[in-house]
C-alpha cells in the first residue's frame, strides 16, 4: 500500500491539526530538516517513531542561517521527492512553510547563544547559530513536541540547541542521533551532491583522519601532535582546503590544553573541496 503524509504549508493549519492529537495525549515527535532528504534525515524520523506517536517534520531552507555569501539560493530542493521519502518512513505530518509563512515582516528578534555557539562553525560562518537558534525556537513554539530530533553530523548545532532549550526552559526534549554514513564512511549531507566525482573520492580522507584522530586519542598522545598530524593528513589530499580542525571539550566547546581520562573530546573538520564546505565530526571518549 502506497503510504501519504499530510502537507501542511501554513503555521495556523498546522496548530490546528495538531490540537486534537495534543489533547489525546499523543507523544509528538518533531524532526527538522531543510529538506533533500537523505538516509541521515531518515534515521532521525525512525528514532522519532521510537519515541512518539506522532511525527511532524518540517521543511524549510532557513535563510536567517545562510551569509551573505553563502549557498541559500542553490540550496538543493526536491520537495515531491521528499514528501514520498517522508511517506515511506511514516513520518504523519510534513511541514512545509514558505518564508513569506515563516518571515511575513522584518525579523527583530534574534536567539544569540553566546558561548557554545563562538568557536568552529561560528567563527567561520558568523551569524550562522544565531540563525539556527531563531528558527528552531519559532519551530519548536509552532510545534510544541514532546520531542526534537537532531544529529550528531551537526554537533555544534546539538549543543547550541540544548543550551538554548536548558537557559529559555523550552518544554521539549532534545534527542541528539548519530551520524549515518555512506559506505565508504562520507556522512550523508544534502550538500554532497554539489561534489564532483574527484570531489567526492577525497572528501572520504575527513572519515579517515576522524577514526586516526581517535585511535591516536586513544594511544594518549598529546592533543597538538595529533591535530597537526589530521592536518597533514587532510593536505595530502590536492582538492581539500582545511576550514578548521579542531579538538575541543564536549559539550561546552571549550579550549583542551590536555585530556583526562573520561573526558569527552570532540574532533570537528571543516574542509573546503571546491566550493562545497563539509563538515564531519567524532566524539571520543578518551
Ligand atoms: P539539515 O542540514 O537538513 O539537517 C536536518 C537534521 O538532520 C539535523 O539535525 C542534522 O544534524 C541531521 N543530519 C544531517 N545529516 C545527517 C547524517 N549524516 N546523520 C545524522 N543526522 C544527520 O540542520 C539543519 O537542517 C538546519 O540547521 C535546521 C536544524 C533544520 C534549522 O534550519
Amino acid at each position: 500500500m502506497m503510504q501519504t503524509v499530510q502537507q501542511i504549508e501554513t503555521i495556523a493549519e498546522l496548530r490546528r491539526q495538531l490540537r486534537e492529537p495534543r489533547r489525546q495525549g499523543r507523544r509528538i515527535g518533531f524532526v527538522p530538516t531543510m529538506g533533500y532528504l537523505h538516509e541521515g534525515h531518515l534515521s532521525l524520523v525512525n528514532e522519532a517513531k521510537k519515541h512518539c506517536d506522532l511525527v511532524v517534520m518540517s521543511i524549510f531552507v532557513n535563510p536567517l542561517q545562510f551569509g551573505p555569501n553563502e549557498d541559500f539560493d542553490r540550496y538543493p530542493r526536491d520537495l515531491e521527492r521528499d514528501l514520498q521519502l517522508a511517506a515511506s518512513v511514516g513520518v504523519d505530518m510534513v511541514f512545509t512553510p514558505s518564508v513569506a509563512e515563516m518571515y511575513p515582516q522584518q525579523v527583530k528578534t534574534n536567539v544569540s547563544v553566546a558561548g557554545v555557539s563562538e568557536p568552529l562553525c561560528g567563527r567561520s560562518r558568523p551569524g550562522h547559530f544565531d540563525g539556527v537558534a531563531t528558527v528552531v525556537l519559532k519551530l519548536l513554539q509552532i510545534v510544541q513536541p514532546d520531542y526534537a530530533f537532531f544529529g550528531q553530523k551537526d554537533a555544534q548545532q546539538v549543543a547550541v540547541v540544548e543550551q538554548m532549550v536548558q537557559d529559555l526552559s523550552v518544554p521539549v526534549k532534545i534527542v541528539p542521533c548519530p551520524i549515518v554514513r555512506e559506505a565508504d564512511g562520507l556522512a550523508m549531507s544534502s550538500r554532497n551532491v554539489y561534489l564532483n566525482p574527484e570531489e567526492r573520492k577525497q572528501a572520504t580522507v575527513l572519515f579517515r583522519s576522524l577514526q586516526l584522530a581517535k585511535q591516536r586519542l586513544a594511544g594518549g598522545e598529546e592533543l597538538e601532535s595529533i591535530r597537526d598530524e589530521i592536518v597533514r593528513s587532510i593536505q595530502a589530499e590536492p582538492l581539500a582546503d582545511i576550514d578548521y580542525v579542531e579538538l575541543l571539550r564536549y559539550p561546552d566547546l571549550a579550549q583542551l590544553d590536555s585530556v583526562e581520562k573520561g573526558e569527552r573530546v570532540l574532533v570537528a573538520l571543516a574542509v573546503r573541496f571546491g566550493k562545497t564546505r563539509l563538515i564531519d565530526n567524532m566524539m571520543v571518549t578518551v
